[in-house]
């Protein structure tokens, strides 16, 4: 086989990913990913939007500031304001800055959203790139939408936006359009008709519109790509982005037949996976390949024999290349702090000895509780002691009654520190606790989705709970887990009012 090619790996999940609908983070969780994306050497963090937000504007800002190793991106459309603001916010990370700026080159885009002339749309791509330059040589170029761009003027674009100096330039399927083959055919286009072509790297960014999104950006590098643009999870836009996890161990795996690294360290994968699905709230579905529930899970009794005669029968990757850990014992009440912090550790979570200590009470706690202590309630003792911090409104005390008889809740809050506490009777036990959170915050969000389940199997399991809230068009996801269900759901609907109360604050300008 012909030497590799390393590629690289460009993770938008605080970009693009969390334009998932529900899936805001504030700076705080969006640091720790990057820490993630830092740990796990991917080899650009897209940190964000700078003038979308202010709050935006912050996180690239304190990425920029902080992570080291990654080069970090803001994006910007094609306008000087918005490359001025990028570069405010990425200035920190010095050379390892990244100005990423696009426009859509497709007829449709041009037309009926820009409302340009293809000339005018290279004219205005030409500028940026050239003001982008004055900055850092570090430029991207995006051609939105290039998928559906007529292919002389796409060919036509990038070589333009080459020569004024950018020296990445991607090519979006931006509404997850593509074939593999088709796919393959555009970047070959291009690099056998763009005279300067080998001046910079080309770049990948698809969308999973048709579950495509891996495939398509697999077909790309056979093609001549350098660089895959990807998410944690698959999370993005609509269907989502190409998962970085696939992609990653798509290429690790087939080894044999495509001639290609990465530099990602792939044994933070499954930590990755679990700390953005805490921060979100997004669940990942069981059957996800590579960082499902079940990717690694052998049912069928033919499988599970194979699996201990020789691993290699029906695994075609280990699950510790992704950091899973196949003899972990069960934790229970004769765990100790040792053997908790080896476990958190295992997960993935680097947390320091505050956070260890508080997470450590609540594992005792449900140690008494529950036989057999999971990883997954570790995740959500984590979720609920570490990352869920309650800014703005906490819940104290509840109390509730069912049954025949009218159901009530007693709910005591603090609420930006100040102590309230009111009676409500409801339909039944979570709507009268829904109803004493609303009135006692003064919240106007709607209810859109409440969903509740058990972390683990058995009667002594921790529930939890997803509750999804919308408001002027705005929705967060919120989560809570407690063995009482009335509880978690109390401490879901209080996560996503505070998650609501974050993202208003941050979203001031609007794109
Ligand atoms: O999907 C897309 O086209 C994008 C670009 C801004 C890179 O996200
Ligand atoms: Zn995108």
């Amino acid at each position: 086989m012909s030497e590799s090619t390393r590629i690289k790996i460009f993770d938008t999940t605080l970009r693009d990913g969390e334009q998932s609908p529900g899936a805001s983070m504030n700076i705080e969780e969006k640091l720790r990913i990057a820490h993630e994306l830092e740990k796990m050497n991917v080899d650009i963090i897209e940190a964000g939007f700078p003038i979308a937000s202010i709050g935006d504007f912050e996180a690239v800002r304190k990425v920029a500031q902080t992570i080291k190793g990654p080069e970090i991106a803001g994006l910007c459309r094609s306008n000087f304001k918005d490359i001025d603001r990028a570069w405010e916010a990425l200035q920190y990370a010095g050379e390892r800055g990244r100005i990423h700026t696009f426009i859509a080159t497709s007829d449709i885009h041009m037309e009926r959203k820009l409302q340009m002339a293809p000339e005018q749309v290279l004219e205005t791509a030409v500028a940026a790139v050239k003001h982008a330059v004055s900055y850092t040589p570090n430029v991207e170029f995006s051609c939105e939408d290039a998928v559906r761009t007529r292919l002389p003027f796409l060919a036509r674009m990038v070589e333009a936006v080459i020569t004024a100096g950018a020296t990445t330039v991607n090519i979006p399927d931006t509404v997850g359009y593509a074939m593999p083959f088709e796919f393959f055919n555009i970047i070959k286009y291009l690099k056998d008709n763009v005279p300067n072509i080998n001046n910079a790297v080309i770049s990948v960014h698809c969308h999973n519109d048709l579950g495509l999104a891996v495939a398509n950006s697999l077909a790309a590098l056979q093609a001549g790509a350098g660089q895959v643009e990807c998410t944690i999870n698959g999370i993005g836009e609509r269907a989502g982005n190409c998962s970085l996890e696939e992609v990653v161990m798509g290429l690790r795996t087939r080894r044999d037949i495509m001639p290609f690294t990465t530099g990602v360290n792939t044994e933070y994968i499954h930590g990755a996976s679990r700390l953005l699905s805490t921060v979100t709230g997004i669940v990942v579905q069981p059957n996800k390949a590579i960082v499902g529930a079940n990717a690694f899970a052998h049912e069928a009794g033919i499988h599970q024999h194979g699996v201990l005669m020789d691993a290699e029968t029906y695994e075609i990757m280990t699950p510790e290349s992704i950091g899973l850990n196949r003899n972990k014992l069960v934790l229970g009440k004769h765990s100790g702090r040792h053997a908790f912090i080896d476990r958190i550790k295992e997960l993935g979570y680097d947390l320091p000895k505050e956070d260890i200590d508080k997470a450590f009470v609540r594992f005792k706690a449900l140690a008494d509780q529950k036989k057999e202590i999971f990883d997954e309630d570790i995740d959500a003792i984590i979720a609920d002691e570490v990352i869920r911090v309650e800014e703005r409104f906490k819940l104290v005390k509840i109390n509730v009654t069912s049954g025949i008889a009218a159901p009530t809740a007693m709910v005591e809050m603090a609420i930006e520190g100040q102590i309230r506490q009111m009676t409500v009777i409801g339909a039944g036990p979570v709507d009268a606790a829904f109803k004493a959170i609303k009135e006692l915050t003064g919240t106007g969000s709607e209810l859109r989705q409440y969903i509740v389940g058990a972390i683990t199997g058995g009667t002594d399991a921790q529930g939890e709970c997803t509750v999804r809230l919308e408001e002027n068009g705005r929705e967060v996801l919120g989560q809570g887990s407690h063995e009482d269900i009335i509880v978690a759901s109390a401490k879901a609907y209080i996560n996503a009012l505070n998650k609501m109360a974050s993202v208003i604050e941050r979203t001031s300008i609007t794109i």
